[in-house]
């Protein structure tokens, strides 16, 4: 969602602020805006701009000598995305300027306390925060009323802040809202995501909940760390191990493409990284936390809950664990009655999904364990769970998770097999096997293309399946209305005709799903269903359970695995449909690669 970029240093701020928000464009935003000190004449300048950060750029003036600014991406919760309520934000004198990803809760409240005759511009709770250090600062120094207010906010926050009484220095806070430190020789650079960081930074430190920093460019770029009384506190050092290379489009037309087509590679990725002597392994320690666990609860969102969907095929089935899986944010506010000795596993892509959070706090406050399954080792779901196991897609740049998805579900299936007592085949060799498939059905990308413009005509559709089948025309469906925005539903095939039947008329399309050969029979009796009806059908089938007229036939894997594979022409359809409608497939509308708001 929102994105925060700031530097401080030798080189020019703005080049480095407007190319870390490049970088944070696929968490999704509708506005942008930056701050920064020209250094020719000691002035600030801010430039806002509903829309794209292209715009931003190209609207404006960067020509001045900076060192010091702050950027921001904003995906509007208070108020319209229009340039007034675009960060940055300043004081009512325009003493302070303040970037801030994240909710006030309580900004109604302190604005009625301690901002009585102060007048707003915007109409969000940034603003606020920017009027309460300055009413502050009128008795205090800028350390002290950035932490009195600080004491304050209830909510989350990811912030920067500048003083324009004291050019050489940025001010950061974070709580819930993720924010990390990036330095080298160059300066200081934050950002609210890791990829802000790549390029200019040699080390990156996380930030906990509550910690105040100060950076200073006072002949070289350091940065102190505080807690929220003021003590001093050392952040650990983690190496940069990310290349600009690794977040580009590396010829690509868009990055789903790219993400799409590394799919095999990421199979091979994982099995490497989870084969110890020859056999898939977990740690102990991941062990552990199943031991004597009499029920698995999976909680995620969106795609990840589809991966969380084939988890629980997995335990139920290898490591023989009943296991239940929920949505983040009706679990929440709605949890069901719950087994004592029980797990949690939590699963996503981004480790930073706000539904997902409050599940977490819940969850550890009535005493339970949380496993946390995330691509970001880093997030806050990883760091705040019991343990984390990471399933090492790569960064996930595209806003439609493709590969990150294939990931979860690989890891879950080496978690469930390493558990499972019986092996009852090489799982190793399966996913080996299975990448092999995923290449062959991937060079038939123009197929699927033509067959997309053929057959996809209207603007709904159905996914059906059952089983396991069923569980990847929920993400098939998904991935299909997020980027094409054609309304899909997925649905289990022997379900459509108690109602849903009544929506199929001529040309619906109606994309089965055939991999598990015990309800082969019954799928197909549901697609004459509704080729009856008119509808125009489009069948994924594997080789063994394929007829000749079939339009999608895919190699042959081992049947657990199969939803690794057949998800992939789905993907691909997904994103020829959205390329045909020349629709913006990286970045669809009013969505966000990270949701940080619950
Ligand atoms: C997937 O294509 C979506 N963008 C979305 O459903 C996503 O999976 C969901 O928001 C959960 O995100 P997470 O995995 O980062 O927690």
């Amino acid at each position: 969602m929102c994105g925060i970029v700031g530097y401080i240093g030798k080189l020019k701020a703005t080049d480095v602020i407007l190319n870390g928000l490049k970088k944070l464009e696929y968490r999704g935003y509708d506005s942008c805006g930056i701050s920064f000190l020209n250094e020719e004449n000691y002035k600030y300048v801010t430039y806002k701009t509903p829309g794209r950060v292209d715009h931003l750029i190209n609207s404006y003036d960067y020509k001045m000598n900076n060192f010091i600014g702050i950027g921001h991406t904003r995906w509007a919760t208070h108020g319209k995305p229009n340039q007034v309520n675009s960060h940055p934000h300043s004081s009512a004198s325009e003493r302070f300027i303040v970037v801030h990803n994240g909710v006030i809760d309580n900004y109604k409240e302190l604005t009625a306390r301690y901002l009585q005759g102060f007048s707003f511009i915007s109409e969000t709770d940034t603003e606020v925060i920017a009027d309460l250090i300055e009413n502050f600062a009128k008795t205090m120094s800028t350390e002290e009323a950035i932490r009195k207010t600080l004491s304050l906010l209830e909510g989350s926050y990811a912030l920067l802040v500048m003083d324009k009484e004291k050019n050489d220095t940025i001010y950061a806070a974070k709580n819930k809202s993720p924010l990390l430190i990036g330095s080298s020789d160059k300066g200081v650079t934050f950002g609210s995501d890791l990829m802000a960081l790549v390029g200019n930074s040699d080390y990156y430190y996380l930030i906990e909940d509550k910690t105040f920093i100060v950076a200073q460019k006072n002949g070289k770029t350091t940065f102190q760390a505080y807690d929220i009384i003021g003590k001093s506190v050392k952040l650990q050092q983690h190496k940069m191990d990310l290349a600009d290379n690794e977040i580009d489009k590396g010829g690509y037309e868009h990055f789903m493409l790219k993400e799409i087509s590394e799919q095999p590679a990421v199979i091979r990725r994982i099995i490497s990284k989870y084969l110890i002597n020859g056999i898939l392994e977990v740690s102990e320690k991941t062990k552990n936390l199943f031991k004597n666990k009499k029920r698995i609860y999976i909680l995620a969102a969106g795609t990840s809950m589809h991966a969380g969907f084939i988890g629980r095929f997995y335990f139920e089935n290898l490591a023989k664990i009943p296991t239940e899986v929920f949505i983040a944010s009706e679990f929440a506010y709605n949890p069901p009655l719950l087994e004592k000795d029980a797990l949690f596993v939590l699963i996503s892509q981004s480790g930073e999904t706000a539904d997902l959070r409050t599940c977490l706090v819940n969850v550890k406050k009535m005493g339970y364990e949380v496993l946390t399954i995330t691509n970001v080792i880093t997030s806050t779901l990883a760091r705040e769970a019991d343990h984390a196991l990471e399933i090492y897609a790569g960064p996930e740049i595209a806003v439609a998770s493709t590969k990150a998805y294939v990931a979860q579900v690989t890891v879950l299936a080496i978690l469930a097999y390493v558990l499972s007592e019986e092996k009852p085949f090489d799982l190793a060799f399966e996913l080996s096997r299975l990448s092999v498939a995923m290449e062959a059905i991937i060079d038939k990308k123009e197929y699927i293309e033509k067959l997309v413009e053929k057959k996809l005509k209207k603007r709904n559709c159905f996914y059906i399946g059952r089983g396991i089948d069923y569980y990847t025309s929920l993400e098939a469906a998904l991935k299909l209305k997020e980027i094409s925005y054609i309304q899909t539903e997925g649905f289990a095939a022997g379900e459509l005709k108690h109602g849903t039947i009544a929506l199929i008329e001529k040309d619906v399309p109606v994309i089965a799903i055939i991999s598990q050969k015990a309800i082969n029979h019954n799928t197909r009796n549901n697609i004459q269903e509704v080729r009856a009806r008119g509808a125009t059908t489009i069948i994924i089938a594997t080789e063994a359970l394929s007829d000749s007229a079939d339009d999608i036939i895919l190699s042959d894997v081992h049947e657990f695995l199969s939803p690794l594979l057949t998800v992939i022409p789905t993907q691909l359809i997904a994103y020829y449909k959205a390329k045909e409608l020349k629709l913006d497939i990286d970045k669809p509308r009013n969505l966000a690669k990270s949701v940080t708001v619950e």
